[in-house]
């Protein structure tokens, strides 16, 4: 078999068979098929697309280019939950105990923020002590004993997608749904759960800025995950604001916690409960939706779900003592308010604005070694639909750094967009695949 050949094949449109795509995924990954082949071979499926099948046998090949985890040793059905990412996006940290509380196992991987994009593992590094690099037997053990454990991705989990993705990045062919969909459930079928539920995010913050993007990769990822054996749904939400008050890792953490004592903002908790009902309704706990939901708004009110989380941040080496006084996490130095300056209702908030106002203070990484500052980022007082006057505080900055302060003020100030009419209420869900 020639590389040369499976690149022509595709130029001119034709599918390629599952030993083929084998053959190429394994040459790229060892290095035999220079990244000048793959190029030319991304750029041909940017242009031919791919059926079904392809899809499927490339998402495989990846899958199994590194370590895929044998969830066998936990007890239950395992349940995944994966966002396609968002500015504010703290939903693994209510949604993980909660589910847990209920005696669902949840044994997650979670990755790092990027950009305007923020990521599980850091938050959870704002615990002093807290560690996410255990081993998989300490992983099992921690599922069985606490019922949840979240830890980062192996350093060999789908290592083709990898280097792949980061060859497309430069290539201009990342925005192929075909390619977008096998990379990310490439992932999350190597995490091994029986079934996953997926937050399809769209909007401004979003990597789909547009909801009829989002619903095209939802469908995607569903039918790979089915045609791999897996439970699959997909809940599209929006991330045309931040999701919920806090931006930052500190501050979303403590946001969480407030959750899990019941003070979640609104928009944050009906995201939490439409992915915890599809998680519930999965491990077989639950016959309706309105049973799954009533048992998980059970778990905050009784504070099953607070306490399943500072179990669960003990276990992994972290101090239960944070979880019930949040106010001693670490603080920024410097707090700035972000003053409203014209009369009316909040019609917009950026997300993208306000997720890079948190990169700029620090919180966020330019790129992948960048080092951030758990304990700065934006709070915003005023959310879409809020009534606003003249001198109130839209937002307040939490930082170490006055310059980078005033920085992100002005991105602040951007993001918010002040009209005259109340705006229509916009939903949080857009939709429901399975
Ligand atoms: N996220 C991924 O993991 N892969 C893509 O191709 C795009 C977004």
């Amino acid at each position: 078999m020639r590389m040369y050949d499976l690149i022509n094949k595709k130029k001119k449109g034709e599918a390629l068979t599952k030993e083929e795509i084998e053959f190429m995924i394994t040459g790229f990954t060892n290095g035999e098929i220079p990244d000048y082949q793959m190029s030319a071979m991304m750029m041909a499926i940017c242009f031919q697309g791919m059926n079904d099948e392809e899809t499927l046998n490339l998402t495989l090949a990846m899958r199994d280019s590194g370590d895929v985890l044998d969830l066998s040793a936990i007890e239950g059905i395992k349940v995944d939950k994966h966002s396609t990412g968002g500015v504010g996006d703290k939903t693994s940290l209510v949604l993980a105990p909660m589910v847990a509380a209920l005696g669902i196992p949840v044994a997650k991987m979670s990755g790092r923020g990027l950009g305007h994009t923020g990521g599980t593992i850091d938050k959870l590094e704002c615990f002093p002590g807290f560690s996410t690099s255990l081993t998989e037997e300490q992983f099992y053990q921690n599922v069985n004993q606490v019922k949840m454990a979240i830890m980062g991705q192996t350093a060999n989990l789908a290592p083709a997608d990898k280097k792949l993705y980061a060859l497309r990045d430069v290539t201009a062919t990342v925005d192929q749904l075909s390619l977008i969909a096998s990379s990310i459930m490439s992932k999350k079928l190597a995490a091994g759960a029986d079934a996953i539920v997926l937050d399809v995010k769209t909007g401004n913050g979003a990597f789909m800025k547009t909801e009829e993007d989002a619903v095209a990769l939802a469908k995607e990822m569903v039918k790979i995950g089915k045609n791999a054996g897996k439970k699959m749904a997909a809940v599209i939400t929006d991330m045309d604001q931040p999701l919920g008050n806090a931006v930052g890792n500190v501050l979303e953490v403590k946001e969480a916690i407030l959750a899990l004592n019941g003070l979640g903002p609104k928009d944050f908790m009906d995201v939490v409960y439409a992915l915890g009902t599809q998680m519930v309704l999965f491990a077989e706990k639950a016959k309706t939706e309105e049973e799954a939901r009533a048992m998980l708004e059970e778990t905050i009110k009784n504070k099953t779900a607070l306490d399943k989380f500072a179990e669960f941040v003990e276990a992994q080496g972290g101090e239960k003592r944070f979880v019930y006084q949040p106010e001693i996490l670490p603080r920024a130095g410097i707090v700035m308010e972000v003053i409203n300056t014209e009369e009316g209702y909040v019609s917009k908030i950026k997300a993208e604005e306000i997720g890079l106002a948190s990169l700029v203070l620090g919180g966020g990484r330019a790129t992948k070694d960048s080092k951030i500052d758990l304990t700065v980022g934006v709070l915003l007082n005023k959310k879409r639909g809020d009534k606003v006057k003249m001198g109130d505080v839209l937002a307040t900055i939490f930082a170490n750094d006055m310059e980078k302060a005033k920085e992100a003020y002005a991105k602040i100030v951007c993001a918010y967009e002040v009209q005259q009419e109340e705006p229509n209420p916009v939903p949080m869900i857009k939709g429901i695949l399975k």
